[in-house]
C-alpha cells in the first residue's frame, strides 16, 4: 500500500474547467480501489460546489501567510481531499485561473507557489496530520514547482509529474524569481529558467522522478518542434523517465444508468438512442427529426480543439442535411463568430455558451456523431465518452485521439474493429471529408449499428490506467 499526495488544481464535481477535472476525480478512486490510499490536495476556491461535509484540520504558516487546511471527501468514495485555504489567493468568486474577461490573474504565480509550498509541508510530514507521503504525483504547471522545491529536502518523497497539456506552462517574468523566493539553485537553464523566463512546468519536467502524459502518442508528440513549445529537448533528454498513460474514464458517463438523459439504453435496446436524440432537438428548438445526421460538438472554444477548421467549413457543411449542436465557452473571438452563424442558421445550428453538465450528458446520448478537430489533444475525453454512448466520434489524428479511435475503412469495418472516422491534416476539407464519409455511411442502417457496436465494446475503464500508474510509482 502506498500513500500517494495527489495534487491538482481542479477535481470534479467540487470544481471543473476541463478534462483534468475530471482525471483528478477517476483516477484518484481507481487507486483506492487497488488499496493504496490516496489524498488529494486543492485550492479551496470560492467557487468550490461541495457534496459532503467540510472539516477544518490544521492552520499553519507558509511565509507571511497563513493557511487554513480542510478537509473533505471525494463524493461516492473514502478518499479525502485537503482544501488550501488562503482566501487572499483563492477566494475570489469565478474561474480558478482567469477573470470574467478572460485574463489570467495577475498573481497567478504567487498564488500557485504557494500553493506547491503547503502541497509540500504536507508531503513532509510538517502541519500535524501525522501523514507522510510515499508518492507525490503533481498534475499540470499549477503544481510544476514541487519537484523542483521538494528536491532540496531532505529525505523528500519522489515525485510524479503528469503532463495534461503542454500547451499551458505557467511561464512568468524572470523578476518573479525574487518575490517567490526561489532559490537560486533552481534558477538554472537546467532548472527552472526558460528563455530568461520562470517556467513552472519546467520544474516538474525536469526535477520529477517520473514524468507522464496521458496518451502515449502525445508522448511522442511534445519530443517534436512542433508540439514541444520549446521543451522537446529537455523531452526528450527525459525520454526515459517518460510515458504515456491513456486516461479512462468513469462510469457517471454510461449509456445504461446515466441520469442526465431522457432515456437509457444499451447495445441491446439501441433503438432507445434515438428517444434522447428527439429529446436534444426539441430541447434545443431544432425540427424533431430523428433521421437528420445530427452532429454534436462539447468543448473549450480555444485554438487547440480546432474550432476554426470548424468556423472555416460551417458554411459548406450547412448546406449539408445536417444539425449541429455546440456547447461550449472559451474565446470571445470564437464564441461570437459561432454565435452569428447561429443566429442565421437556428434550424440546424444550435449553440449554447458556458457550462452545462447535464446539456453535455444528453448531446453524448442524443447526437449520431461528435465532432473533435483537434490541432493537437493530449488525451480527450468526449471521442471515449462518445463510443460509449453509440456516438460516433470524427477526430482529427493527433494525441490520444489518434489512440483510442480506429477509422472506418472497408478493412475495419469487415473485421469489426471501425469505431469512429479519422482524418489527418488540420485542414478544413480534410475535415469536411470525414463528415460527408460518415454522412455516406449513416444511410445504411446495418453498417452504422456495427460501428456503434464496435465502438460501445470499448473498454475505457480507468482499471488498467490505474495500474500503469502504479508501476510508475512501484517504478521509482
Ligand atoms: P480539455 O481538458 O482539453 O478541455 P477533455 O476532452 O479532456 O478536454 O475534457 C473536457 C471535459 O470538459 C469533458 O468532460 C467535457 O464534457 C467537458 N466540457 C467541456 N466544455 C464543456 C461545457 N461547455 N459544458 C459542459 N462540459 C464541458
Ligand atoms: C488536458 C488535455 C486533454 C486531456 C485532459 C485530461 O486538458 O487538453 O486532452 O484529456 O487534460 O488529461
Amino acid at each position: 500500500m502506498k500513500k500517494i499526495l495527489f495534487v491538482t488544481s481542479e477535481v470534479y464535481p467540487l470544481i471543473k474547467t476541463g478534462g483534468l477535472a475530471d482525471v483528478s476525480n477517476s483516477l484518484p478512486k481507481a487507486l483506492a480501489q487497488t488499496g493504496q490510499e490516496v489524498k488529494l490536495v486543492v485550492p479551496h476556491y470560492h467557487a468550490l460546489h461541495f457534496h459532503a461535509p467540510v472539516f477544518e484540520r490544521c492552520t499553519f504558516k507558509v511565509g507571511t501567510h497563513t493557511v487554513r487546511l480542510l478537509e473533505t471527501l471525494l463524493p461516492e468514495s473514502d478518499v479525502r481531499i485537503w482544501l488550501v485555504d488562503c482566501p487572499e489567493y483563492f477566494g475570489l468568486p469565478g474561474n480558478p485561473y482567469v477573470d470574467a474577461a478572460g485574463n489570467a490573474y495577475s498573481n497567478n504565480a504567487e498564488r500557485f507557489a504557494l500553493f506547491c509550498r503547503v502541497a509540500i509541508e504536507i508531503a513532509m510530514n510538517r502541519v500535524g496530520l501525522d501523514w507522510k507521503a510515499d508518492v507525490v504525483h503533481c498534475h499540470d504547471w499549477q503544481t510544476g514547482l514541487i519537484p523542483a522545491l521538494l528536491s532540496l529536502e531532505y529525505q523528500c518523497p519522489p515525485t510524479v509529474f503528469t503532463i495534461h497539456n503542454l500547451a499551458y506552462q505557467g511561464l512568468f517574468n524572470g523578476l518573479m524569481a525574487a518575490t517567490l523566493q526561489l532559490p537560486s539553485q533552481l534558477l538554472s537553464s537546467d532548472g527552472l529558467e526558460f528563455h530568461g523566463m520562470i517556467s513552472f512546468i519546467k520544474g516538474g519536467i525536469a526535477y520529477a522522478d517520473k514524468i507522464t502524459t496521458v496518451s502515449p502518442t502525445y508522448a511522442q508528440e511534445i519530443q517534436t518542434p512542433e508540439l514541444g513549445y520549446g521543451l522537446e529537448g529537455l523531452l526528450a533528454y527525459r525520454n526515459q523517465d517518460l510515458v504515456g498513460i491513456i486516461n479512462g474514464i468513469d462510469d457517471d458517463w454510461h449509456p445504461r444508468t446515466d441520469p442526465l438523459i431522457a432515456k437509457n439504453y444499451t447495445i441491446d435496446t439501441l433503438v432507445d438512442k434515438k428517444e434522447n436524440k428527439k429529446a436534444l432537438q426539441a430541447q434545443l428548438n431544432l425540427p424533431v427529426d430523428e433521421n437528420v445526421l445530427l452532429i454534436g460538438l462539447i468543448s473549450r472554444l480555444v485554438e487547440q480543439k480546432g474550432i476554426y477548421m470548424i468556423l472555416d467549413c460551417l458554411p459548406e457543411l450547412l448546406d449539408f442535411p445536417i444539425q449541429f449542436v455546440v456547447l461550449g465557452s472559451g474565446d470571445r473571438g470564437f464564441e461570437a463568430r459561432l454565435q452569428e452563424f447561429a443566429l442565421a442558421n437556428a434550424h440546424k445550428l444550435s449553440l449554447t455558451l458556458g457550462y452545462n453538465e447535464s446539456l453535455a450528458h444528453l448531446i453524448e446520448a442524443g447526437a449520431d456523431v461528435f465532432l473533435m478537430p483537434s490541432r493537437f489533444e493530449p488525451c480527450g475525453l468526449n471521442q471515449m465518452y462518445s463510443q460509449r454512448y453509440g456516438t460516433l466520434p470524427i477526430v482529427r489524428k493527433t494525441g490520444g485521439l489518434a489512440d483510442t479511435v480506429v477509422d472506418t475503412l472497408p478493412s475495419t469495418l469487415a473485421n469489426q474493429t471501425a469505431t469512429g472516422f479519422v482524418f489527418n491534416d488540420a485542414h478544413e476539407g480534410a475535415l469536411l471529408e470525414a463528415i460527408k464519409r460518415a454522412g455516406v455511411l449513416y444511410a445504411f442502417p446495418e453498417s452504422w449499428r456495427q460501428i456503434q457496436i464496435n465502438a460501445m465494446h470499448g473498454d475505457f475503464s480507468w482499471k488498467s490506467s490505474a495500474e500503469q500508474y502504479l508501476e510508475v510509482y512501484e517504478g521509482i
